[in-house]
């Protein structure tokens, strides 16, 4: 019986999904058994004002996962609003989604979004609460063996990211730092529960408020003080997941962190200074849509983080592009920023997770029932949006993949 021994034998050589926790190692995420990580992923947005995964008025968790795994992605960055866990802490503990509907949406509106979830998606009832709604995405995504990379986006539940939206910088009008921590190991720490849990990123896109208000001083030092305590705090609620920081400027920079730069106050990123140095990776966002030179995008993103990648580094560390995108609705897929990262990002080996899967969001800045120009999936999340544009993305997974 040849064809069965061999059958087995394969099945032996390939370990068993999650093969957690992972570390990194140099340039690299590795898995408990030794084997490289490569992200390659897609977003899933879960911080605005609902705070509960989008698209679940469409489609089941089911569905949606089955299309990323169609892709052979292998993670989800999904993101979470420090707001949920100020209710689960201080406002008499989570709320229902049902109530969550509700409440962003209007009590009439917000009634038929919920039925209209809970019949997708029977397993949720009037008990469900938010936060079950990412237990429930989790274990989706782990039946499936897709990995979880979870992501602060926003303190407050809204879309994120301007200048005036209060949730800029440490100290800004929703932006409390203390709750931010708490919120954050609350999260490290529930995932526990969550087997293909494998990072977390501490804030996405850090950036200048437009008036100074009550937030600290805008600068690396400030960054390196409220992130490294951060980054002990979440460690200690959960040492073996990988923490992930981000730059300034939208996390379109961390220019001094690769070589060890001065801070300012002779403050200095060093990696080898952490207890967990092989638990923490750096992330990066780019949107340089209107590019006209891949050269210059590639020296750019080189100089603003991913020289971190080059053993030569200071501070050699993963990047993990973890948002970049474009309209799904044109020939965007084809320019020169999607085609330049395209081909860059899987020569420099790094990961990457593609803004965005949504095709609707469930309210955003006030509108309901958003169409996202820039989603993958359609309004109803039902299929693809553009099946070039996902050509384009296949061609960018299977490059990673090799
Ligand atoms: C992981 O990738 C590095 C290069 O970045 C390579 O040197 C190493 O051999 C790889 N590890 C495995 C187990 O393939
Ligand atoms: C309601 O759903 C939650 C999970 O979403 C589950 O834990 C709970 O047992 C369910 N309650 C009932 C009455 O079915």
């Amino acid at each position: 019986m040849r064809l069965p021994t061999l059958l087995l034998s394969i099945a032996a050589l390939t370990a068993a999904f999650p093969n957690t926790p992972f570390k990194t190692s140099k340039r690299n995420v590795v898995d408990s058994t030794g084997a490289n990580f490569t992200y390659i992923g897609v977003n899933w947005p879960g911080a605005a004002d609902v705070m509960i995964p989008e698209g679940l008025q469409y489609q089941s968790i089911a569905s949606i996962v089955s299309k990323i795994k169609s892709l052979k992605m292998n993670v989800v960055r999904l993101t979470f609003a420090i707001e949920m866990i100020d209710d689960i802490k201080d406002n008499g503990g989570d709320v229902t989604i049902q109530k969550a509907f509700t409440k962003a949406l209007g009590a009439s509106k917000g009634e038929t979004v919920w039925q209209q979830v809970v019949k997708n998606n029977p397993g949720f009832n009037t008990s469900t609460t938010r936060i079950q709604a990412f237990d429930a995405v989790a274990a989706e995504l782990a039946k499936q063996e897709i990995y979880v990379h979870l992501d602060n986006h926003m303190s407050k539940g809204a879309w994120c990211c301007g200048g005036g939206d209060g949730n800029t910088w440490f100290g800004d009008t929703y932006f409390n730092a203390d709750k931010w921590k708490r919120g954050l190991q609350y999260m490290a720490d529930h995932g526990k529960q969550w087997p293909n849990l494998i990072s977390i990123g501490l804030r996405n896109e850090l950036r200048k408020p437009d008036k100074a208000g009550s937030s600290l001083a805008y600068n690396w030092q400030t960054w390196y003080t409220q992130v490294t305590s951060a980054a002990d705090l979440v460690n200690a609620a959960n040492p073996d997941i990988i923490l992930f920081l981000s730059g300034l400027d939208y996390d379109t920079t961390l220019s001094p962190i690769p070589g060890a730069g001065d801070l300012g106050g002779g403050k200095k990123f060093q990696l080898s200074s952490f207890k967990y140095a092989n638990k923490l990776a750096l992330e990066l966002h780019n949107y340089q849509n209107s590019a006209t030179s891949c050269d210059s995008m590639k020296s750019g993103l080189y100089n603003n983080g991913f020289k971190a990648l080059d053993a030569s580094a200071a501070n050699q560390m993963p990047v993990i592009l973890t948002e970049f995108g474009f309209s799904q609705t044109d020939s965007s897929y084809n320019g020169v920023y999607a085609s330049c990262l395209r081909k860059i990002i899987p020569e420099w080996d790094a990961g990457w997770t593609v803004w965005v899967l949504a095709g609707s969001y469930y309210i955003r800045s006030g509108t309901q029932d958003f169409e996202e120009a820039w989603g993958l999936l359609k309004h109803d999340w039902s299929g693809w949006r553009s099946s070039a544009a996902i050509a384009g993305l296949q061609a960018m997974i299977d490059a990673s993949l090799k």
